[in-house]
């Protein structure tokens, strides 16, 4: 069994970005500009946003961070989307998710300029991606086909199961590893909260990507020896022993499932360091306009 160092990979890969942009500096251009929107203080949201600014620093890239209260309107947030699309020095930003309920975040997500939806969740995105044309991929699919390319994990002609069918992981996931590409060319099932067999189905996997949100759901017995396992699971669960209070989960047995695996991701520090690292590289893109002129 080899553990799949995301964080390892994850550092590798911003200090190659860091060095494209040292270059780019160096040539006279622009430095590549990340804005984010928070809106509210959910705890995951903070964590993550923090982790994003950090992660430009090392990439040398300018990032702003734009807060609001949960009590916003959704028009004030639209008219600042607006105002970030418009903003020539910005070169690509996020609104973190969730938002309250009161905001509709399918409005957010269609009123974001899709040249600079650098989380590739705008629906143009989602659809050149879907019929393999230059886009902003979204940064969890992404990091993990990364992680799958670095590893030299064979994905030609495997059968791959995915559990979950989110529009951020589970869909593009499918997608991605259905495409003519390598990674990809895997033939795909999709499980999902309907599903009737889906131990059945994951045992027949060559690959599982869980992206279910439920800690532990993929036991040692759901799994076809020699498989990869890929755990895109991050739920907080209740730990008195850590200093905030929590740990996090992956959807993954991880102590019973290991041993059978060929090649399986740990949590943390398997699929979430490169969630990141994804968002940056297409910061990077859309500083060099190489996607969208
Ligand atoms: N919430 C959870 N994951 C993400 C992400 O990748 N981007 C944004 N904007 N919000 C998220």
């Amino acid at each position: 069994m080899q553990l799949i160092d995301g964080k390892a990979v994850a550092e590798q890969v911003k200090q190659e970005i860091a060095a494209q942009v040292a270059a780019m500096v160096e040539r006279g251009e622009k430095r590549p500009h990340l804005a984010a929107i928070l809106v509210g203080h959910d705890g995951g949201s903070e964590t993550y946003v923090a982790a994003k600014v950090k992660a430009c620093e090392v990439c040398g890239f300018k990032s702003t961070l734009i807060r609001y209260e949960s009590d916003i309107t959704e028009d004030t947030l639209l008219a600042k989307v607006a105002e970030l699309n418009n903003d020539p020095d910005v070169d690509g930003f996020i609104v973190q998710l969730p938002l309250p309920k009161h905001i509709n975040e399918q409005h957010v997500i269609e009123a974001i300029d899709y040249r600079k939806d650098v989380d590739g969740f705008h629906p143009i995105n989602v659809g050149r991606m879907s019929i393999g044309l230059p886009c902003f991929i979204s940064a969890t699919p992404n990091g993990i086909m990364e992680l799958l390319k670095r590893y030299n994990i064979e994905t030609r002609g495997k059968k791959a199961v995915v559990l979950g069918r989110s529009n951020i992981v589970g869909k593009p996931m499918a997608s991605l590893l259905m495409q003519k590409s390598n990674p990809g060319d895997c033939t795909v099932t999709v499980c999902h909260s309907h599903t009737a067999n889906i131990k059945e189905e994951c045992l027949q996997a060559d690959i599982i990507v869980a992206a279910l949100g439920q800690p532990g759901f993929v036991k040692a017995d759901m799994v076809k020896e020699g498989a990869v396992i890929i755990d895109v699971g991050t739920t907080r669960v209740p730990d008195a022993t850590k200093k905030s209070g929590f740990r996090l989960s992956g959807d993954v047995q991880f102590d019973e499932v290991a041993p059978k695996c060929s090649f399986i991701t740990p949590v943390p520090g398997g699929v979430g360091p490169m969630t990141i690292c994804s968002l940056m590289k297409n910061t990077l893109l859309a500083g060099q306009k190489a996607i969208y002129k």
